[in-house]
C-alpha cells in the first residue's frame, strides 16, 4: 500500500514535525510506502482562471507543462492520502489552494475512486476546523473517501506531545482499517443530489465537444440505467428527494439551454453570459 502526504505549508515546520509522527504511527500499524509531496518544492504556475480545464479539457491548460500532471501521477499511484496545511489567515496557505485551483476542473469530473483520505491542520489559535471541512469538501467532491480530521495545536503547553500522540494514534488506526476494507463510501444525500443534478444537467446540455459531457459519457454516468458514479445502494428517501430536486431544476436549465448549449458554454467562457444595458 501506498501513502502520500500532500504538504501545503511553505515550509518544513511543525507540519512536517506532525507528519512523521503520523508515518511512524501508520508504519507501525502497517508496513507501507510512505512518500512526502510539499507543493512548496514543485513547481505548480497559479491558475490564470481561463476556464480551458473545465469546458475544453485539463490538456488545454495553458500550463499543462509544468508538475501538474506529475502530482497528478503521485495522486493517482496511492492508495492513501494526507491532505496537510497549517492554518494561514484562518484558511489553508494560498500555497494549497493554488494546488486546488488547478486541479478543479475534478470537481466536475471525479476520478479518484477507490481513494481514501485524512486531513491534518496545525494552527496556533483559529481555522482549523475550516481547513479540515474543506479536506473534506474536496475529498468528497474528487471521489475520495475522507476518514477523519486531525487538528493540532502547535501552541506550548505542557503534555501537548501526550495528547498529539493520542490524537494520532487514534485517526491512524482509522485510517490503516480503512485503507484494508477498501469500501466505497455511502454516499451522503448532497453526493445522490449533486450526482443527479449533474446527471440532468449534462444530459440537457448535451454538448459533445464539452469535456465535462464526455467525460460523464465515457464514464457511462448519463446511461439511463445508471444512479451514482459507481454501484452502490442509495436509500429510497436519497433517491426520492434526489428525484424531487430534479424535477425543479429541469425547467430551468431547459429554459437556460434551449438554443445550443455549445453557444452558452463559449459566450460564458468569453465574459458574454452577463450583459447590463447601457
Ligand atoms: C502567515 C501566517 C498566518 C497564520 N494564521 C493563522 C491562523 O489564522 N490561525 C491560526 O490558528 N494560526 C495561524 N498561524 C499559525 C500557524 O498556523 C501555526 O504556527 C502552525 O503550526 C505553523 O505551521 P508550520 O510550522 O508547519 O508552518 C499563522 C502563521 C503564519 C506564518
Amino acid at each position: 500500500m501506498k501513502v502520500l502526504a500532500i504538504m501545503g505549508g511553505p515550509r518544513k515546520g511543525y507540519g512536517t514535525i506532525i507528519t512523521e509522527k503520523i508515518e511512524a504511527e501508520l508504519i507501525s500499524l502497517q508496513d507501507l510506502e510512505f512518500e512526502y509531496l510539499y507543493l512548496k518544492d514543485v513547481n505548480l504556475e497559479s491558475c490564470i482562471g481561463c476556464h480551458n480545464c473545465f469546458f475544453k479539457g485539463e490538456d488545454k491548460c495553458p500550463f499543462s507543462n509544468d508538475a501538474r500532471d506529475e502530482i497528478l501521477n503521485k495522486i493517482f499511484q496511492a492508495d492513501g492520502l494526507i491532505f496537510t496545511a497549517p492554518a494561514y489567515a484562518l484558511h489553508i496557505p494560498a500555497l494549497m489552494k493554488n494546488f486546488f485551483d488547478r486541479l478543479s476542473y475534478i470537481f466536475h469530473r471525479p476520478c479518484f475512486f477507490g481513494k481514501i483520505a485524512i486531513g491534518m491542520c496545525n494552527y496556533g489559535i483559529a481555522g482549523a476546523k475550516k481547513v479540515t471541512n474543506y479536506f473534506n469538501e474536496v475529498s468528497d467532491s474528487w471521489g475520495i473517501n475522507y476518514i477523519d480530521s486531525l487538528k493540532i495545536n502547535t501552541q506550548p503547553k505542557p503534555g501537548i506531545e501526550k495528547k498529539i500522540s493520542k490524537k494520532i494514534k487514534k485517526t491512524s488506526k482509522k485510517f490503516i482499517k480503512a485503507l484494508n476494507t477498501q469500501k466505497p463510501k455511502k454516499p451522503s444525500l448532497a453526493d445522490v443530489i449533486g450526482f443527479k443534478v449533474r446527471k440532468l444537467l449534462h444530459n440537457i446540455a448535451h454538448d459533445e465537444t464539452n469535456a465535462d459531457v464526455q467525460y460523464w459519457s465515457e464514464q457511462g454516468w448519463l446511461d439511463d440505467d445508471t444512479k451514482y458514479y459507481y454501484e452502490v445502494r442509495l436509500g429510497i428517501v436519497k433517491r426520492l428527494i434526489a428525484g424531487l430536486i430534479n424535477m425543479m431544476v429541469k425547467p430551468q436549465f431547459k429554459k437556460i439551454f434551449a438554443d445550443d448549449p455549445k453557444l452558452k458554454y463559449d459566450q460564458y467562457q468569453k465574459l458574454q453570459s452577463i450583459k447590463f444595458g447601457v
